[in-house]
This record gives structure tokens, C-alpha cells and sequence, in this order.
């Protein structure tokens, strides 16, 4: 299948690319379009435009901007087959995986229409007779996101919909891997009506130059990030020079601890589906799996048995669990890891080497050791460490033992337990047998270098508004 939407960028209104760069699918390395090649130019221009929308946008009610993004939850939920066609041939992820994204990313779009409609202010006690005192929430301003290639929908409208359910307009830079999903979510937004420049999308085959246009202008007010912690790191000090407001969603880490009293089958039906969905390439996707030592060996066994019942293939056909890594060097990554992690001892229980192309066997290592690659960097892939532990002391102090801190998952049935480890978590989510506990009405976001500020639910709206006082003398 090839993307015949020729190559356009949305700022204003739709334009056509002055140059393009070619999209290359992982299914099996063919050209599955070219994309607009968005540079300063383009940049500059959305920034103009997105300052432009802002001034009308502000002023519009939340029940109309509710009313709006309703319609475009309604416009993907109706295209969610296609959407997810195209995700599954640009990024490889399983198209019914895809699918499940589409609504997912629907689903951020309906929670922020309702809450559009309430973005209140406060009355707040005077201790002065002649003054009153009030908060008003405002919108931030014209905001700018960095999404990623590995949820290529609902990175984009769990930034957007908070965006313009305050008020801001946005401007998207979606990832080089996979740009038609954006373009198509973004045909959506202007198909139902969306304004001229309160969502635009400027693909890039190079981040860089339409970055620094955005981090260099002080009309951008806002800028929100998901992807690597380095690249998150960078746009915090470049944020630095005209202090925007910064939401950063970054690399993680994921422990899963399984507790000897723990539901067996249940821990290992979750945590495939925690490690294995997107072939290993999400935030969340747990890097260690601690089990308790008298359950190691029924659990291991439980787990490659599970993982060799995965069917790996071709994305876009509804067998398949496991599609490819999205491009070669997330699949040398992957290579590196497993090499490593044999060459300093481990045993790979299952699988352990790559397909055709950029796939790679859904992989089970034991006798993993603290000082493997793969316990300190995030594989990125369909790669399972299992590693054992005694005391729940012990199983925390390592879960912590990181820089990062996006999720966790804990598998007990004794409830003190669960509290008492969740607490003690350094993790902004944790997963309390739940191996997937990401949706759009909750805050999903990390502590340490896992990033700052939350997205979803109540708290995603708040990154993109300002609290204003405003006291008032009526003497
Ligand atoms: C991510 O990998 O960044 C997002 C994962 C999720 O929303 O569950």
C-alpha cells in the first residue's frame, strides 16, 4: 500500500512542498510515500499563523471549542480503519494494535471537549472588606509539540486536544518515521472545521532548523515533548532563553515485580502485553521483570510459553501480534542488547535473533546481571530480561536503582503490599496488576529524568493554562 495524499504541510491552510523526503516502510523496506520536507521557512510561517489563530481562538467559548473537538473525535473514530492502516504501514505497528490506538487517541479528544467547558476560575476569601479576590484560567498561548513515530495518533491528540480545548493553538512536528498520520489527523480537524492555524503540521525529514525556529520565537509560549530524554534535555536548556512552559515525557525504564503471591497467569498475560505490544517500542513497556524467588522457575516457564505463542509478521495483516522495529538502527539496538547481555552471562531462553528485514524474535533472557546494557538503557524492543529477587525490600531498592521514573507494575494480591510497595515506587505511574494502565482520563507522565509535567485527565489541561489573579476594589 503507498500514501497517495501528495506531499502537503498544513500552516494557514494547506500548501504543497517545496521539497519532500521519502517515508521508508518497516513491513519491507519499500517507499511508502514522500512527505512535505518542512524547514525555517515553513517554521517561520506556522509561527506567524499560529499567533494569528490564537488572537480569534482565545476568545471563543469552551462550549464552542468542545463542540468542535466532538467532531473530530467523531471524524477519526469513523476513519479509525484507515488511520490505522496507515500508522501500521509507516510505523509497523499490528493494525489491530492501531486500531486500539485510533480510539485511544479519539478517546483524549473526547475527555478534553468536556473538559473545554470547564475551565473555571475561583472566588477567594478577602481579608479585606473593600477588595475581592478572583482567579481566571487563561490560555497559554501558541504551543508547539514534538510527537513520536512509536504512537503516532495519540501522542498528537494527547497534546492537541488539552491545546485547544484551553485555547492555545498548536503546531505539530511530527516524527520523520511517520508523518501521514498526522497529516491525516490534521485533514480531519480542518475537514470538521477547525480554524486556519489552530493545528498545523510541518513534517520534517530533520527536526532541527524548524525546532530552533520554535525555541528561538517568543510568540511560542509553550512547547511539549515526547521521545528520548537526551533530545528532552536539549529543548529544556534551549526553553531556557525565552522561558516557555515545558512538558517533557521521556524515556523510562519499567520494573515489574512479581510477588510470590501473585495470580501467575494473570502477571504473565499482562506483562506480554505490557513488554510485547508495539514490539517492545513504547515509554512504558516494562525493561526488567523481578520475580520473587520461589515462583522464578513456574513463572519463566509460564512466560516462554506465552511469548512463543506470539505470531510475528506483517503488520498490516490481523494475525499478527508482533510486527518489525520501526528502522534499522532501533534493530541493531535491539542486536546489541541481546549480545551484550550473553556475552556477560545471560541465557536466552527463547528466541534471540532477527527475522527478514527489521523483524526480531520475541525474546526471553534469563540469568540477567546488573551490568548488562539492557538493565540500564531502554531496549526499545521485543526483548524480556527475567531476573529474580528475595525480599520485597530488596525488589524495590532495585526497581528504584535508575534514573528514570515513568512506570512500574507490581504483582501481589496482598493489598498491604501493594500500597506499601506502590508508595515507595519513585515512579510517576504504577501499574498494581495492570500491566497497561495508560488512558486518557488519568495523568500519565514521570519523575527524575523520565520528564516533567503530566498529560491526561484534569492535569493535561493545566500544562497549557495560565492562572491569573485579578483583585478587585469595590470601595
Ligand atoms: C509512550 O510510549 O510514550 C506512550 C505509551 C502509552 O500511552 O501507553
Amino acid at each position: 500500500m503507498t500514501f497517495t495524499t501528495h506531499a502537503r504541510y498544513l500552516t494557514d491552510g494547506w500548501h504543497e512542498a517545496a521539497s519532500t523526503f521519502a517515508v521508508t516502510s518497516p513491513v519491507d523496506g519499500s517507499t511508502y510515500g514522500h512527505a512535505a520536507d518542512c524547514g525555517r521557512a515553513e517554521a517561520e510561517a506556522a509561527v506567524t499563523a499560529s499567533w494569528q489563530a490564537f488572537e480569534a481562538w482565545r476568545t471563543t467559548s469552551g462550549f464552542e471549542r468542545a463542540a468542535l473537538l466532538r467532531r473530530w473525535q467523531e471524524a477519526i473514530l469513523a476513519r479509525s480503519h484507515e488511520i490505522a492502516q496507515v500508522m501500521s504501514a509507516e510505523m509497523g505497528k499490528p493494525v489491530r494494535e492501531a486500531r486500539g490506538e485510533a480510539a485511544y487517541a479519539a478517546g483524549f479528544i473526547e475527555w478534553y471537549a468536556e473538559e473545554a467547558k470547564r475551565v473555571q476560575g475561583e472566588w477567594l476569601s478577602s481579608h479585606r472588606p473593600g477588595r475581592r479576590a478572583l482567579t481566571m484560567r487563561q490560555p497559554v498561548g501558541p504551543a508547539y509539540a514534538v510527537t513520536p513515530w512509536n504512537f503516532p495518533a495519540a501522542m498528537i491528540t494527547r497534546k492537541a486536544a488539552p491545546a485547544l480545548a484551553a485555547g492555545c493553538t498548536m503546531i505539530v512536528k511530527p516524527a520523520e518515521q511517520a508523518p501521514f498520520t498526522a497529516l491525516l489527523l490534521a485533514e480531519l480537524w480542518t475537514e470538521v472545521g477547525g480554524p486556519p492555524g489552530t493545528l498545523q503540521v510541518l513534517p520534517a525529514s530533520d527536526p532541527v532548523p524548524v525546532t530552533e525556529v520554535m525555541m528561538a520565537d517568543a510568540r511560542i509560549r509553550k512547547v511539549t515533548f515526547t521521545g528520548s530524554t537526551e533530545v528532552g534535555r536539549l529543548l529544556y536548556r534551549q526553553s531556557a532563553d525565552t522561558i516557555k512552559r515545558l512538558s517533557l515525557e521521556l524515556g523510562g525504564h519499567a520494573p515489574y515485580l512479581v510477588f510470590d503471591d501473585a495470580d501467575i497467569p494473570r502477571a504473565v498475560r499482562e506483562v506480554v502485553a505490557c513488554k510485547f505490544r508495539n514490539a517492545g517500542q513504547t515509554c512504558v513497556c516494562t525493561n526488567r521483570i523481578y520475580v520473587q524467588a520461589g515462583i522464578l522457575e513456574t513463572f519463566t516457564d509460564a512466560l516462554v510459553e506465552a511469548v512463543s505463542a506470539l505470531r510475528v509478521g506483517d503488520p498490516t495483516s490481523e494475525e499478527t501480534d508482533v510486527g518489525p522495529l520501526v528502522d534499522q538502527q532501533g534493530l541493531e539496538k535491539v542486536e546489541a542488547h541481546v549480545a551484550d547481555a550473553i556475552a556477560r552471562g545471560g541465557t536466552v531462553a527463547l528466541g534471540g535473533s532477527r527475522g527478514d528485514g527489521l523483524y526480531y524474535q520475541p525474546t526471553v533472557i534469563t540469568g540477567v546481571s546488573a551490568d548488562m546494557q539492557l538493565m540500564h538503557e531502554e531496549t526499545f524492543g521485543p526483548v524480556a530480561p527475567v531476573l529474580s529477587f528475595e525480599t520485597e525490600a530488596e525488589a524495590i531498592a532495585r526497581a528504584n536503582d535508575t534514573p528514570f521514573g515513568l512506570a512500574a507494575y507490581v504483582y501481589t494480591h496482598d493489598l498491604a503490599r501493594a500500597l506499601r510497595v506502590a508508595e515507595a515506587l519513585e515512579y510517576g505511574i504504577v501499574g498494581v496488576n495492570d500491566g497497561v494502565p495508560s488512558v486518557p482520563y488519568a495523568p500519565f507522565g514521570g519523575v527524575k529524568q523520565s520528564g516533567i509535567g503530566r498529560e491526561g485527565g484534569p492535569w493535561g489541561i493545566d500544562e497549557y493554562l495560565e492562572v491569573k489573579y485579578v483583585s478587585l476594589g469595590i470601595d
